[in-house]
C-alpha cells in the first residue's frame, strides 16, 4: 500500500538516506527502528511530505505522491514534541485541522467527541487548556487530533518518548488497541527496542541511513541477518576464541574462533541440559529487578551475562562459582 523506491535523501551534500526500499502493506503496524541519527524521522517525513527526496519515489495506493504538498496527502502525523497549542483549549487543539477544513460547527463537535470517546479524554478535559494537563494527556491529545481526521494513514515520531516508564507501557497497550480498532495503516517511529517488538506487525531496523534488516518483531529477534540487528534488538554475549574453542570442543561444532560468537543472554542458563558446552566462570555482579536477576560472569578472561527467574531462594553471591549452558542453536556468527 505505501512504497518507498529507491529513495534517497539530503540535507545539503549530507546523504541521510540511500536508496530506501520499503513496502508498507494495507492495516499493518510498521515501525522504523534504529539508534539516534540514522534516518528515521527523515524517512518519515519524506512520506507525510515535509521532505521531496532527492531521488526515488514515494508510492500510495499505486499513486505516485513524491512530490505531492502535504495537505492533499491525507496522512496524519504526531510529533515527538505533540507541537499541541498550548493557550488553545483541548477542544480546540483536536478542532483545529477540522475548521482548516471549514466542516460545519455540528460535525466538527459530532466528531470531536467520538474521537475523545475512544481516546478517553473527558468532557472536563476538553474543556481545559492543554498547559493544564499532563503529559500523557497532552499526547492522548495529540493522537485525537491526527485521528479525527480521519486519514489514510497515520504516523507517529517517538510518540511515548516523553512519558515515564509506567505510562509509557499503558499508552504502548492502548495506542496497540486503538490501531487494531481502527484498522488504520500505522508507521512508528522508535528507538526502543521492546516498543517496537511488542507494537509492530512488521519492522524495519535502521543503521546509519540505511536499513539492516525488515521482518516480524519474531523474525528480527530470533533470526538476525547481522550483528547490528543482533545487538540492537536485544542483550547479547560476546563470545570470543577461548570460548569459542571449548564450545567446539566440546561439542565438536566448527564454529569460526576468529569471529566473534554471539548468544542472547536469556538463552544461557546454569542448569545442566544435556548436548550444551558447559563454561565457568565467577559472579562479579548482580542486578536485582524482582522478576529476575541478571548475573554478570568472568568465564575465561571475558564478560558473559545470564538472566536467572527469581524463585525465591537461588540467589548467587558475588565471587560464587557458576556453571553456565550454551546450546549450539543458539550461538550466532555474521
Ligand atoms: N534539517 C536537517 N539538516 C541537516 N541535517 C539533518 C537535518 N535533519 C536531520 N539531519 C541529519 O540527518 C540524519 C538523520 O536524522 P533523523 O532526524 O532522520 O534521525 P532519527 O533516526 O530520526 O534520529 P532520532 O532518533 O535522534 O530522532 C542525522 O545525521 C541528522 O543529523
Ligand atoms: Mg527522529
Amino acid at each position: 500500500m505505501i512504497k518507498f523506491e529507491n529513495i534517497e535523501i539530503r540535507y545539503g551534500d549530507f546523504i541521510a538516506m540511500n536508496n530506501l526500499n520499503l513496502e508498507i502493506r494495507e492495516g499493518e503496524f510498521f515501525t522504523f527502528l534504529g539508534p539516534s541519527g540514522c534516518g528515521k524521522t527523515t524517512s518519515l517525513r519524506a512520506l507525510v511530505g515535509f521532505i521531496i527526496p532527492s531521488k526515488g519515489k514515494v508510492i500510495v495506493d499505486g499513486k505516485d505522491i513524491t512530490n505531492l504538498p502535504v495537505e492533499n496527502r491525507n496522512i496524519g502525523m504526531v510529533f515527538q514534541s505533540y507541537a499541541l497549542f498550548p493557550t488553545m483549549t483541548v477542544y480546540d487543539n483536536i478542532a483545529f485541522g477540522l475548521k482548516v477544513k471549514k466542516l460545519p460547527k455540528q460535525e466538527i463537535d459530532r466528531k470531536i467527541r467520538e474521537v475523545a470517546g475512544k481516546i478517553k479524554i473527558t468532557d472536563e478535559q476538553l474543556r481545559k487548556n492543554v498547559s493544564a494537563l499532563s503529559g500523557g494527556q497532552q499526547q492522548r491529545v495529540a493522537l485525537a487530533r491526527a485521528i479525527v481526521l480521519e486519514p489514510r494513514i497515520l504516523c507517529l515520531d517517538e510518540p511515548l518518548s516523553n512519558l515515564d516508564a509506567k505510562l509509557r507501557i499503558d499508552m504502548r497497550l492502548e495506542l496497540k488497541r486503538l490501531q487494531k480498532e481502527l484498522g488504520i495503516t500505522t508507521l512508528y517511529v522508535t528507538h526502543d527496542q521492546e516498543e517496537a517488538l511488542t507494537l509492530s506487525d512488521r519492522i524495519a531496523v535502521f543503521n546509519n541511513g540505511y536499513i539492516e534488516q525488515v521482518g516480524t518483531p519474531y523474525e528480527i529477534y530470533n533470526e538476525s541477518e547481522s550483528e547490528f540487528v543482533c545487538d540492537f534488538i536485544g542483550d547479547i554475549n560476546c563470545l570470543g576464541e577461548e570460548i569459542l574453542s571449548s564450545v567446539n570442543e566440546q561439542l565438536g561444532s566448527h564454529f569460526d574462533i576468529a569471529k566473534t560468537g554471539f548468544v542472547r543472554i536469556e538463552r544461557c542458563v546454569d542448569e545442566y541440559k544435556p548436548d550444551h558446552a558447559k563454561i565457568t566462570g565467577i559472579v562479579t555482579e548482580r542486578e536485582f529487578n524482582g522478576v529476575l536477576t541478571k548475573y554478570t560472569l568472568s568465564c575465561m578472561g571475558q564478560t558473559v551475562k545470564y538472566l536467572e527467574k527469581n524463585d525465591g531462594y537461588k540467589y548467587y553471591k558475588e565471587g560464587e562459582k557458576v556453571n553456565l549452558y550454551i546450546g549450539r542453536q543458539d550461538i550466532m556468527q555474521f
